[in-house]
């Protein structure tokens, strides 16, 4: 969870293109739910396109939809025929992100599963394999999502995780947010398999809140 955006970001997105109309209705919504901090910001949504183009992803997965920012700039950067299912537990959340992705999900470029990502990542066993995971849900989950990830990216695609600092607390920092035990053993068990594991090349880019990025090889 974001408390100030640092002073790197905003330079950062004077740089950059200015977010859609749609993109910035979304960011308006989950402000509204008292939420906007933790929705992406631009600068980290510029280093997930990056990476996702660099593997010309077309078949994307996203855990974590809130009102659908992240999944409309994931979209942004997928060709013709490219595809992202978007997980989310809440209806609320759901509902608010069909909003803005509504013309995606008549052109059948976007899917939105509602409920436990853990239940729902099951149905997607058979569509996979995918060429990019974006992980952004439940922080005590992290580890399952990212064994899912594992086994259903295809060789040569990507892993992203965001928030994996939770800020500070997997290093044994003090922070103001209360993540628990499990939460903080849960997200360093994920960070050491990334770098432990011989088939993935993997790199953490110091974001404000940390953003784990894996290459899956090829055997
Ligand atoms: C950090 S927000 C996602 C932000 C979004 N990716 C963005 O940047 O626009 C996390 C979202 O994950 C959802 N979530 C939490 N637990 C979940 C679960 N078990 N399964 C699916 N979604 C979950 C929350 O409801 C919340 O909307």
């Amino acid at each position: 969870m974001r408390k100030l955006k640092p002073k790197s970001y905003d330079y950062i997105e004077k740089l950059a293109p200015l977010e859609t109309e749609l993109m910035q209705e979304a960011r308006k919504n989950s402000e509204k739910l008292g939420l906007e901090t933790i929705s992406i910001s631009a600068t980290e949504a510029g280093l997930i396109k990056y990476h996702l183009q660099s593997v010309q992803a077309k078949k994307v997965v996203e855990i974590g939809t809130l009102t659908g920012l992240s999944a409309l700039h994931v979209l942004s950067v997928l060709p013709d025929g490219g595809k992202l299912w978007t997980l989310e537990k809440s209806e609320e959340h759901a509902k608010l992100a069909e909003l803005v992705l509504k013309d995606e999900i008549q052109n059948n470029r976007c899917e939105i599963l509602i409920g436990d990502a853990r239940e729902k990542l099951k149905e997607l066993n058979s569509q996979a394999p995918f060429d990019a995971v974006f992980i952004d849900g439940n922080k005590a989950a992290y580890l399952d999502y990212f064994n899912w990830a594992y086994e259903n990216v295809r060789e040569g695609g990507m892993i992203l995780v965001d928030n994996i600092f939770l800020a500070g607390a997997v290093w044994g920092g003090k922070t103001s947010q209360n993540f628990n035990a499990k939460q903080i053993r849960t997200v360093q068990d994920m960070n050491e398999k990334a770098f432990s594991d011989k088939k993935l090349i993997s790199v953490i880019v110091p974001t404000e809140e940390g953003l784990l990025v894996c290459k899956k090889q090829s055997s």
